[in-house]
Parts: C-alpha cells; sequence; structure tokens
C-alpha cells in the first residue's frame, strides 16, 4: 500500500523566500497547510502575511557567519522535515568580464550555501522517517551555454552534489529531488541584459515550478522524483535595455 504525504502538514524550509520562485513556493505551501521558514536577506519583501509563515533573515552569501547562523536556525526548528534550496542569482557574460571576486560571490551563493545549508539540516532530516530535500538546479545545470561559464559551473555542481547526496540518504528515509527549470519569468532577469520572450510560451511560470514542487512533496514516501526538467513551449529570448 503506498502512503501518501500529502495530508500531513509539514515544516518546510525554503530559501530565496521574497521573490520570484521562492516566494510563489512559499505561498503555495502555506495555502496547503505547512508552516514555512522563509530565508532570504529581506524576508519581508515578498509580503506574505501568514500566521504560519516564519520568516528567517540570512545573508547565504555570508559564508564566514553562516555555520553559526544556521545552528541557530536549527537549534529553534530541529523538527524541519522539508528543505527547497532555492535562493540563488543569475550572473552572465564572458569569463573574462568577471572579476575573481565575482566569480566567488556567485559560486558562494549558488552552490557552497547550499552545501552549507544541506550539512546544517541534515542531521535533523535524518533523523524524521519521512523527508525532503529540493534543489533548484537551472537547464544550465544540463548544458553550458554561451556567457554563462560560472552561472553553468555553480548549477552543475550542485547537480552532483544532489546527485551524490541521493545516493548518501537512499538507505534514509530522506528523498533528494532536483528541479532544472528553462527560464522561468522572475525579476531574476531585472538585473540581466536578457529575458525570456513576452508570449506565455517563452517562459514558465514561477507557480508552475511551484507546482512541481508541491507534486514532488506530495508523492506517495516510497517515490522519489531523482531530477525533473522544465522548459517553456519555446525557447525565445530578447534583450533587455
Ligand atoms: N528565473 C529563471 O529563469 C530561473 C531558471 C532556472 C533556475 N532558476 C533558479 O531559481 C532560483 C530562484 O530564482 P528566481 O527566478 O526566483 O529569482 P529571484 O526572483 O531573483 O529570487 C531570488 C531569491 O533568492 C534570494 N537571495 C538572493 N541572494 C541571497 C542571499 N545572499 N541570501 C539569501 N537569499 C538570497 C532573494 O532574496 P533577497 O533578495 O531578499 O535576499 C530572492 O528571494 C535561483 O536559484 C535561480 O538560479 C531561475
Amino acid at each position: 500500500m503506498q502512503t501518501a504525504t500529502s495530508m500531513m502538514p509539514r515544516k518546510i524550509v525554503v530559501s530565496g523566500c521574497s521573490s520570484g520562485i521562492g516566494l510563489a513556493i512559499c505561498q503555495q505551501l502555506l495555502a496547503a497547510g505547512h508552516q514555512v521558514i522563509g530565508i532570504s536577506r529581506d524576508p519581508g519583501r515578498g509580503g506574505i502575511n501568514h500566521d504560519e509563515f516564519i520568516p528567517w533573515e540570512l545573508d547565504l552569501a555570508n559564508l564566514a557567519l553562516l555555520p553559526d547562523q544556521l545552528g541557530q536556525l536549527v537549534k529553534a526548528h530541529p523538527d524541519v522535515d522539508g528543505v527547497v534550496a532555492n535562493a540563488g542569482r543569475g550572473q552572465f557574460g564572458g569569463l573574462e568580464e568577471f572579476s575573481y571576486a565575482q566569480i566567488d560571490q556567485l559560486l558562494d551563493l549558488n552552490l557552497r550555501s547550499q552545501i552549507y545549508l544541506v550539512r546544517a539540516l541534515l542531521p535533523a532530516l535524518r533523523q524524521r522517517a519521512h523527508s525532503d530535500l529540493i534543489f533548484m538546479g537551472s537547464e544550465a545545470a544540463l548544458a553550458g551555454g554561451r556567457r554563462g561559464a560560472v552561472y553553468s559551473a555553480s548549477k552543475a555542481a550542485l547537480r552532483g552534489f544532489a546527485q551524490a547526496l541521493r545516493e548518501e540518504c537512499s538507505r534514509s528515509g530522506l528523498r533528494v529531488s532536483l528541479i532544472n527549470p528553462g527560464m522561468v519569468r522572475t525579476p531574476f532577469f531585472d538585473q540581466l541584459d536578457f529575458a525570456p520572450g513576452d508570449e506565455p510560451s517563452h517562459a514558465i511560470t514561477a507557480d508552475t515550478v511551484a507546482d512541481t514542487v508541491r507534486m514532488v512533496l506530495d508523492a506517495a514516501s516510497e517515490v522519489v522524483f531523482d531530477e525533473i526538467n522544465l522548459s517553456p513551449l519555446k525557447k525565445v529570448i530578447k534583450k533587455n535595455n
């Protein structure tokens, strides 16, 4: 007999809760009756007003402070049974356009902070009979693209991390999943010189990615979605002014 996990209220950490995909995930999880600990530098920015929303201010890119800060999170919430590691940003350009500091900053947020977050929460997750760890990868994790060397490196490495962790945890009740979206219409593109085209078919919505996260969380506990790739129907990119 399959065990459905969908009806149980859960306590789920979502990083990058203040905008775009993470905000949509938080809203859907709260609407479904879960408790959400939302991490970002400004977790109130997304305007979530819900009794079960616990804002947790954290700069994930500040690695030096992160072990202590994550320790405080685990101490306050030892009963977390789900993590959506979603925070991240895009920076694109030829490699020579990146300073060494910019390379470090992008890898620190998109890769190293994810590893730190999991390192801190893994013992608690493994103690649970059923728990979930979901990473937000990217199509850039699957294939390197022009002007995306550092971003692709961060997401491809995250994919390797998720795959290895899935093996490491395969005898426990912790399910590890990776979602790789193509272009999603979010503020991710606000600081970039390109964006998806204007038609609905040119980008995925943040709600569609959130739907996918809920599908992964709600799957029968015996089933793991190892990896899900999502693409807009049409790949159309426009220049941002
Ligand atoms: N949009 C796309 O086309 C697309 C496609 C594939 C994958 N992704 C991935 O999806 C994830 C979410 O992107 P999005 O499109 O939702 O972008 P977004 O709208 O710009 O949201 C990014 C989120 O990350 C948080 N964040 C950024 N820097 C942070 C830091 N130093 N510490 C803590 N939180 C930080 C932001 O919160 P604060 O600013 O409040 O800190 C924000 O909540 C990223 O990992 C991205 O790589 C996006």
